[in-house]
């Protein structure tokens, strides 16, 4: 049986920086806030006009993973695509990676865990290839927040948040014993789904009484997305470090094992309470959420690349991947580099 690894990485995030301070002249927020707040100082977004769909930021990132690993596009047997911010209701976008890149008519399944999606998506494609189904699949996870976020006062507490990007990996087997996933785990609680949620378009609220209440007006807790974000980061705080503890467990490390988490870029004060908690040092924790915001299903394999760019994880590190958001859904990926 093969272990699955991750042979390349890349991404992409598009060329506008809107900083802080740009975010001041739309709304009524200020940088102190949201970096005491978030950490973020600034973050990507596609911009209007410039017609950058999720698929396409994902076609970039792909295409900089395939170069990196190596490998001839046609190798790639299968497609996994994460996001919450598809270019279409439906069809999903893994099938316009396959058209866009030219490949043959391999299958292609579209994820939608919001900031889980990149764990449920390598975790879907490692089960693939143990399974000795596949041999190369290409897992994305790209956002385009920016065109359905609430860019006016009414919006900030979430607007200021979110950025665009994507990440992308190409995951291959390999026969070496001690590489690549060790362990994973997925998990979600349902009954919390509409603390962190966008009701449109979806079949619970008819188009007609979304779009339009009595005085017709949009009803914008609907169209736009809404988060309890005190209720949404109580429960990040508690589910991530269970989710660390769960992937070491079943692969029989400790924490002290762990070379690099690469946790997803929600908060930088959820991940300093993480780390806390867990008693990792500084340079166990890798963060970039200041240049990209939170970017979702792009979040970790964003920071992956950049991390493996930085020469900060080498050959035979053990790396952590956890993730926790919408759904909620949460989860963890153990790996040896
Ligand atoms: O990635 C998916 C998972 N998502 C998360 O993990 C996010 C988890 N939650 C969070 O990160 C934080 O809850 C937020 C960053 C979203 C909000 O931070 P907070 O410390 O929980 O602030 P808050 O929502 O309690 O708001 C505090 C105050 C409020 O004013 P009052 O009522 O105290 O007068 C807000 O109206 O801050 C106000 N506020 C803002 N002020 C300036 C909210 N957003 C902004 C803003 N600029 N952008």
């Amino acid at each position: 049986m093969s272990n699955a690894y991750i042979r390349g990485l890349g991404f992409y995030v598009p060329k506008t920086v809107v900083t802080n301070q740009d975010l001041e002249t739309v709304m009524d927020t200020n940088d102190e806030w949201i970096v005491e707040r978030t950490g973020i100082k600034e973050r990507r977004h596609v911009g209007r006009g410039l017609e950058e769909t999720s698929s396409d930021l994902g076609l970039k990132a792909a295409e900089s993973a395939i170069e990196n690993a190596g490998i001839d596009k046609n190798e790639i047997d299968f497609i996994i695509f994460a996001t919450l911010s598809p270019d279409l209701y439906f069809p999903g976008c893994g099938v316009l990676i396959q058209d866009k890149l030219g490949l043959d008519t391999i299958g292609a399944l579209d994820v939608r865990n919001q900031c889980s999606g990149f764990i449920y998506a390598l975790s879907t494609a490692d089960a693939f290839i143990r399974s000795g189904r596949y041999k190369n699949i290409l897992v994305i996870g790209s956002e385009v927040h920016s065109m359905g976020l609430d860019m006016t006062t009414r919006g900030r507490g979430v607007s200021v948040i979110f950025g665009d990007g994507a990440g992308a990996a190409i995951v291959s087997a390999t026969d070496e014993e001690d590489r690549g996933i060790l362990s994973y785990n997925m998990h979600s609680e349902g009954k919390y789904a509409e603390e962190l949620m966008m009701g449109f378009p979806g079949s619970k609220y008819g188009w007609t009484d979304l779009l339009l209440t009595e005085d017709f007006e949009p009803d914008f807790e609907k169209i736009y997305p809404y988060m309890n974000g005190n209720f949404v980061f109580k429960h990040a705080v508690t589910r991530f470090p269970e989710a660390i503890n769960e992937a070491l467990n079943d692969a029989g490390y400790r924490i002290n094992d762990i070379k690099m988490l690469i946790p997803h870029q929600a908060n930088m004060r959820i991940n300093q309470f993480v780390q806390k908690q867990l008693s990792l040092r500084d340079d166990q924790v890798y963060t970039n959420i200041h240049k990209y915001g939170n970017t979702t299903a792009a979040s970790i394999p964003i920071a992956l690349a950049e991390c493996v760019q930085e020469g900060k994880i080498q050959k035979g590190d053990l790396v952590c991947l956890a993730a926790f958001g919408s759904g909620f859904t949460w989860g963890s990926i153990l790996m040896r580099w």
